[in-house]
């Protein structure tokens, strides 16, 4: 099994991404951390613990981390995922805390007891470049990074920047300039994963309370999605990040150099990735382009029916 730590925002993409983790066969979740984002830290943490409770999830342990990105203000984003960071199902009283170790030193203490670990990050990095720049040795240690961020062309919270990216574009410099190894998932492979009518469908009649709960968090998001950007169906971009990793075969990737623009007056939180090469400088992500999106499906809905089979 490939061992992990989640660190997110949930965040309802987050919330599946979470799901999917803490039950494919092929991971062992080790932790999620969680970090300020789709909503502050506080509300983030919560929604992870009830997800937890939802789920039946109770030997994972909840680490609270950054409640701020690294030097901006914080900019939630309460227009498409609600004032609770969840908004749309009921959501159970978690039934434990998160526990006291903050997510840093957690994401450092198992990184460095631990072979073979791979971080998932599909929140704003700032826990994942607080931890690198605390703890450099944890670079050699860790097997990689999968990220849910940025984009190659269209941004989403700007013409040019993807949300998570923006949210802390410092926090990312950190993290692409360390040198560990980062596979990318950007908007160009998300918004390929579409939940559609059909899907929610298939979602609804296994008649499970998990899958279920998905289908009204899609619900939410889905409303919000067609609000704010027009599109017909929502794209659960982070779950993305967690299929990439469990199946290489469903994201087409090609490793180059990716910038983070820190500056831009119209382009800050840009990931400008150098797909010709023409900067001449070495490879520091594998970013992906392309996704088999019947096989994702698949993957997701039987990952997410596999609930309540105890
Ligand atoms: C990313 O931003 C957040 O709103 C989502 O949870 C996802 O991680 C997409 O841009
Ligand atoms: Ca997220």
């Amino acid at each position: 099994k490939q061992k992990i730590i989640l660190d997110c925002d949930p965040g309802h993409d987050d919330a599946i991404a979470l799901l999917l983790a803490a039950r494919h066969p092929g991971l062992e979740l080790l932790a999620v951390t969680t970090v300020a984002g789709n909503q502050t830290l506080e509300k983030t943490t919560r929604n992870a613990l009830s997800v937890c409770t939802l789920a039946h999830i109770r030997d994972v342990p909840v680490a609270r981390g950054m409640a701020q990105p690294l030097v901006r203000e914080a900019r939630y984003a309460s227009d498409i995922h609600g004032e609770s960071g969840l908004d749309g199902p009921a959501l159970p009283q978690p039934e434990r805390e998160a526990v006291p170790e903050h997510a840093v030193d957690l994401i450092i203490d198992l990184v460095r007891s631990t072979d073979d670990v791979v971080l998932v990050a599909t929140g704003p990095l700032t826990n994942v470049a607080s931890a690198i720049t605390r703890e450099p040795a944890i670079l050699s240690r860790l097997k990689g990074l999968y990220l849910m961020g940025g984009a190659i062309g269209l941004g989403n919270v700007t013409p040019a920047a993807e949300f998570n990216i923006y949210f802390d574009p410092e926090a990312a410099a950190i993290v692409f300039n360390s040198g560990c190894p980062i596979t990318m998932i950007p908007l160009e492979v998300t918004h390929q994963a579409l939940a559609t009518p059909a899907i929610l469908e298939r979602l609804r009649s296994l008649g499970r309370p998990v899958p279920s709960f998905v289908c009204q968090l899609l619900e939410f998001f889905g409303a919000t999605y067609r609000q704010v950007f027009g599109f017909t169906a929502p794209p659960v971009h982070d779950p993305c990040a967690v299929a990439a990793l469990i199946d290489p075969t469903l994201v087409n990737q090609h490793s180059m150099y990716v910038a983070i623009e820190t500056r831009g007056e119209y382009t800050l939180g840009r990931t400008v990735c150098d797909v010709y090469g023409v900067l001449g400088r070495r490879a520091n992500a594998c970013v992906g382009y392309g996704l088999d999106a019947p096989r994702f499906w698949e993957l997701l809905i039987e990952t997410l029916a596999s609930y309540g089979e105890e």
